[in-house]
């Protein structure tokens, strides 16, 4: 198949890329940086700046990962914009491709996976959430809401889509686990405020696998929640770090100095959602990575 990555470059992009071209798919990409980004890709990979640039190449699945990163600055309202603006000029671009497919060829890229996170649940407390659960309104919901209408806009010409609401994505190259490995090595982690918010996670290799699942199964269509079936708090998850890389984990983020220091972005590592994969459990699809430890296991 020919397959479109936008945000191919990036952290989960990297991996998807290699995998579909083990797998014998032409991979397309657009990238800010098309020149830079060559150099690391298979020689057939063909990037360019706007997926409508790929009219004369249309892709039959596309698969949209592009934005800013979420938790690399402080929520200021102008950071905030560019947080949504950079991922709706991208998927508009995405739906305007679908429209000139249709009109100069009359036939459109059969499916788009669109990225979205665990933040458009907003923060739950302990309750499960299923991909069926009322969100909690808060900046997070609202830039994952945007940003799925924006998406959802392809159906219009006939492109099924599917939303993949990812949890934490972990690998030890990238994410939250390469921001946090550092400071666990030197025994320096610790539990974020009381520790009781969920942190939904999913090991990459599975995410990989469900974006394959969501472009061969044209049974599914609409938001699918992408994290592993046993989610666990934030104190759960640094005792389970700590353990596996034989460290002591003693000393606890406090709330007020992360609402100090980071303001409404603290909201991101304060809340949280105990996000279940409802819908790839229904749809049958098997997790390599079903438990945190088997994950850390595989990645330290
Ligand atoms: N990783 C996670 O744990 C996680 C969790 C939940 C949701 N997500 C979402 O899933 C998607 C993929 O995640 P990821 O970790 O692979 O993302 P990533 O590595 O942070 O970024 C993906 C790509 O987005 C492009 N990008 C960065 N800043 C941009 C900007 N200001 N404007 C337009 N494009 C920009 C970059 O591509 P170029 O530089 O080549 O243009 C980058 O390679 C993201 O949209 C992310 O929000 C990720």
């Amino acid at each position: 198949m020919r397959i479109l990555i936008t945000g191919g470059s990036g952290f989960v992009g990297q991996a998807l890329c290699q995998r579909l071209h083990e797998d014998g798919h032409r991979v397309l990409m657009t990238s800010r940086h098309p020149s830079r980004i060559l150099s690391q890709l298979p020689s057939d990979v063909e990037v360019r700046r706007w997926a409508s640039d790929f009219v004369d190449l249309p892709p039959e699945a596309i698969v949209n990962l592009a934005g800013a990163p979420i938790a690399a600055s402080r929520w200021s309202e102008g950071r905030k914009q560019e947080l949504l603006e950079s991922r709706l000029e991208i998927t508009r671009d995405i739906v305007a491709l679908c429209e000139q497919l249709q009109v100069s060829q009359g036939r459109v890229p059969d499916v788009l996976v669109s990225a979205s996170a665990m933040g458009y649940y907003g923060d739950q407390d302990e309750r499960d959430v299923s991909e069926e659960t009322p969100p909690h309104d808060e900046f997070s919901h609202q830039l994952c809401r945007d940003w799925e209408a924006a998406a959802s806009k392809a159906t219009q010409f006939g492109t099924r889509v599917a939303i993949l609401r990812l949890g934490l994505v972990l690998e030890a190259d990238g994410g939250m686990l390469a921001k946090v490995l550092p400071l666990f090595k030197l025994g320096l982690g610790g539990r974020i405020g009381n520790g009781r918010q969920y942190m939904p996670w999913v090991h990459r290799f599975d995410v990989v696998e469900m974006i394959l699942t969501l472009i061969q199964r044209n049974d599914l269509q609409g938001p699918f929640n992408g994290s592993a079936p046993q989610p666990v708090t934030n104190a759960a998850f640094t005792r389970a770090l700590a353990k596996q890389l034989g460290r002591p984990a003693w000393l606890p983020v406090p709330a007020i100095a992360l609402k100090v220091g980071l303001g409404e972005m603290s909201t991101l590592l304060l809340g949280g959602a105990k996000m279940l994969p409802s819908r790839f459990q229904e749809a049958g699809f098997t997790f390599r990575f079903s438990t945190l430890g088997e994950a850390l296991d595989d990645i330290l």
